[in-house]
């Protein structure tokens, strides 16, 4: 059987009976693709892993809790056999081959009658990688043959040519609080696959320097805006892109709707019947503060966390946040943009009742290699803030979880 190459094929699943002998670790590895694929999944095993307990009480699939019986694979159409009984293993092979079900085996792949591939999904393709020759079946260097073009089709570095037109329009993607590793993976695809990227200050910057050389980088912020708001400007240069066909990228920092004026983007795109698509990124309201190893809640410490924009001062008249009613908060407050008004934020915290020695950190730049963290407390921020010389970006962080992470003690920046 081993002379020949397998055929590749793609099944069908949907509604159809596929039977799983077993419930162990391979089980639990292969069900969740079954399932996804629709199938009719009967478990035939007397104990299974929690996961596969956990699927089998959810009703994603149907589990027989006893052993493998002759008979067990009428009806199917493709079975996955994988007890820890070579002999029942063995019995169930040979129904298969009788019955002409396609068998994978777990235990013995020369008996098998099918084998699976190792695969991965990436841009809307399924890859899906067997070896050649059986003899040289090597598991781990197929599985990274797989990682390298799912990864390459990821990132832009496998390039695989649209052949049938692209759909264009714009893409709003929320690209992290700035380590290029923290971008979403289908925020890192459409950026590989855009004409016209129009990018923030902040965000995966280093990103940018990767795209080919065809790819026009507009910065946002450098948008001549003459009559306009710079807002109104970047939206006009969106649509203008968007219009000549081309497929546009609009990279923000961390996730668009967080302080990122993104839904203001979404609503002039669909004022122009120009569709938009938005991909959720990692605000750096969260992953900032975890990148410094303080967690925004903690379990006896804080049920709660308050995003709260520190752009505009405690006492201006055009401030929307209560700040009064956040001083009675028990929970962590984290404030974004809120450096330069710091000292204003933290004596109204202490006068509508906070205490002068509640924990604040302040975070820059933060997830990059320049990250720096400063702690203080409420009464001590202002100057802290001030004798470190911290600018923005910040994240600053106030409440009790600061000091909770093995970090905690550590000396001042
Ligand atoms: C206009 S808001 C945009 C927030 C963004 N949409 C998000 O979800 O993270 C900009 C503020 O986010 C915070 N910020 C963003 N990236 C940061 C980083 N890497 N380190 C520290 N603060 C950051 C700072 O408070 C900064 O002033």
């Amino acid at each position: 059987m081993a002379e020949h190459p397998a055929y590749p094929v793609g099944l069908r699943l949907t509604g159809r009976r596929v039977v799983v002998l077993g419930g162990g670790q391979v089980a639990q590895r292969r069900l969740p693709a079954l399932v996804a694929a629709g199938a009719d999944v009967q478990l035939v095993s007397p104990s299974a892993t929690p996961s596969v307990e956990a699927m089998a009480t959810a009703g994603e699939i149907t589990w027989h809790r006893r052993r493998y019986e002759d008979g067990d694979l009428t009806g199917a159409w493709y079975a996955l056999i994988a007890t820890s009984d070579p002999e029942a293993n063995t019995r169930a092979s040979a129904e298969g081959e009788r019955e002409r079900v396609w068998c994978v085996r777990a235990d013995d792949a020369d008996e098998a009658t099918a084998w699976t591939p190792a695969t991965g999904r990436s841009a809307g393709f399924t890859v899906a990688v067997l070896t050649t020759d059986a003899e040289d079946r090597d598991p781990r260097r197929t599985a990274a043959v797989r990682d390298a073009i799912v990864e390459g089709l990821h990132d832009g570095t496998l390039v695989a040519p649209h052949h049938r037109p692209r759909a264009t329009g714009v893409a709003l993607v929320g690209g992290g609080p700035g380590d290029p590793d923290l971008i979403t993976v289908r925020g890192r695809r459409l950026l590989a696959e855009a004409d016209v990227v129009i990018a923030d200050r902040l965000g995966p910057r280093d990103l940018l320097a990767e795209l080919p050389p065809h790819v026009e980088v507009i910065d946002a912020a450098k948008i001549p805006y003459g009559r306009f708001m710079a807002q109104e400007a970047i939206n006009n240069a969106l649509i203008e892109h968007a219009e000549q066909g081309k497929a546009v990228v609009r990279l923000k920092g961390g996730d668009p709707y967080v302080y990122g004026r993104g839904m203001e983007e979404v609503q002039a795109l669909a004022a122009a019947g120009i569709p938009c698509t938005v991909v959720p990124g990692i605000s750096s309201s969260i992953s900032v503060p975890s990148a410094a190893g303080i967690p925004v809640t903690h379990r006896g410490v804080a049920h709660e966390f308050t995003v709260v924009s520190g752009h505009i001062a405690p006492d201006d008249e055009r401030s929307l946040v209560d700040w009064p009613a956040l001083a009675t908060l028990r929970g962590t407050l984290v404030i974004l943009m809120g450096v330069d008004k710091i000292g204003r934020i933290a004596e109204t915290l202490t006068a509508h009742g906070k205490a002068p020695d509640t924990p604040v950190a302040v975070i820059q730049e933060g997830t990059t290699a320049a990250q720096r963290r400063v702690d203080a407390t409420l009464a001590t921020v202002a100057d802290a803030v001030r004798a470190h010389e911290v600018k923005p970006p910040a994240v600053i962080v106030i409440g009790e979880v600061v000091t909770v992470g093995p970090d905690a003690s550590r000396p001042q920046d």
